[in-house]
């Protein structure tokens, strides 16, 4: 049997998607389900432990010594530490692309939603108060606004095949400049970050976490935004500086923000939960049922190619090979 350990919390009907994509052979171990002393019995004979958002730290990686290999069920990998994981020849991968359609749409959910203030007002309507005209004067049209992208990758891009739809100008910045072919092929056009985020009227962020993107966005960058832009973060919470956030929507500095992932998860006491000109979500980006079959289809395959004595796919610390013995 391969013994699969499943980190995140779970509940009845995701313990019953698990059980119906997991291949025949392996068993899944539900953590949040486990009494310390289990916990304990469980990293002690782990194969492989299968996780999307808890955090993997150095003590868990050093506990489970049959440990093969770290799954990501997911993109962003900065809640592992890698590190550890390298040093014990552990390989971590992830499932690239297989939330994009997720997150994108919820991007756009965002962007549509800040637009006409769907949220607010069905609040209202529900209480009673018929607000018909009171927004419209601040509500927009997504067609024919300038749509800035930060990161262009596997969601930046198909963020931007959706915008493009509701009739937007999409411009981007990544680190990697696509060829001019490839930037004529997706009608996209580069710009440097300052550059963008003075141009854009919606900003949507699809970086990774790294040293580099820490607060990226601070109140610096906030200060060059149009005061009718829109600032959706769908990417990782400390990308942008909330302090600086906080003060330039309640100076209205920018129309609004969608965010779905914060400095601090589950979020506590954040000022910016007490904003009217807040979208806010639980980190839902690639919270379908879709995705989670995709991502759990593909970390599930690679399990079973690395018990069969393939390199594992996706690796993103390094570590290209699995210690059978382990
Ligand atoms: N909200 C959610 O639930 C959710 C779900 C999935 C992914 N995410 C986040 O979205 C991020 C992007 O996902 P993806 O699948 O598009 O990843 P990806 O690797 O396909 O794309 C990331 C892009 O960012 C660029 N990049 C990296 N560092 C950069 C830097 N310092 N400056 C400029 N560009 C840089 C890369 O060149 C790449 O094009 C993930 O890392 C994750 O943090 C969030």
């Amino acid at each position: 049997m391969i013994k699969v350990i499943y980190f995140d919390k779970v509940f009845p009907d995701m313990v019953e998607l698990i059980e119906s994509i997991k291949p025949s052979g392996v068993t899944v171990t539900y953590w949040y389900t486990l009494n310390d002393k289990e916990k304990e019995q469980a990293l002690n004979s782990a194969d492989y432990f299968l996780v999307a958002l808890y955090k993997i730290t150095q003590e868990l990686i050093q506990k489970a010594p049959k440990l093969k290999m770290i799954q990501k069920t997911g993109v962003g990998v900065d809640n592992i530490d890698l590190a550890a994981a390298k040093t014990l020849g552990i390989p971590v991968a992830n499932t690239p692309g297989g939330n994009a359609t997720s997150v994108a749409e919820l991007t756009l959910g965002m962007i549509i939603n800040l637009y006409r203030k769907i949220n607010i007002l069905d609040r209202e309507t529900k209480k009673g108060n018929w607000m018909s005209w009171e927004f419209r004067p601040s509500s927009y049209e997504v067609k024919g606004k300038t749509h800035g992208i930060i990161g262009f990758g596997n969601i930046g891009r198909e963020v931007a095949r959706l915008s493009q739809a509701f009739g937007t100008n999409v411009i981007y910045y990544d680190l990697r400049r696509l060829e001019p072919a490839e930037e004529k092929r997706l009608n996209v056009t580069y710009h440097e970050l300052n550059e963008l985020l003075q141009k854009s009227d919606i900003i949507s962020i699809h970086l990774p976490l790294t040293p580099d993107t820490k607060n990226l966005i601070s109140e610096r960058e906030l200060a060059l935004l149009k005061p009718t832009a829109l600032l959706i973060n769908v990417a990782r919470g400390n990308i942008v500086d909330e302090v600086a956030l906080y003060r330039a929507l309640k100076e209205n500095k920018l129309l609004g923000a969608g965010i779905d992932v914060w400095s601090k998860e589950p979020v506590e006491d954040n000022p910016l939960l007490t904003l009217n000109n807040v979208l806010a979500t639980p980190h839902i980006g690639a919270g379908t049922r879709d995705t989670l079959q995709t991502v759990l289809g593909l970390a599930f395959e690679n399990i079973i190619a690395t018990t069969r004595g393939k390199n594992p796919r996706f690796v993103v610390n390094g570590v290209t090979t699995i210690q059978q013995n382990r």
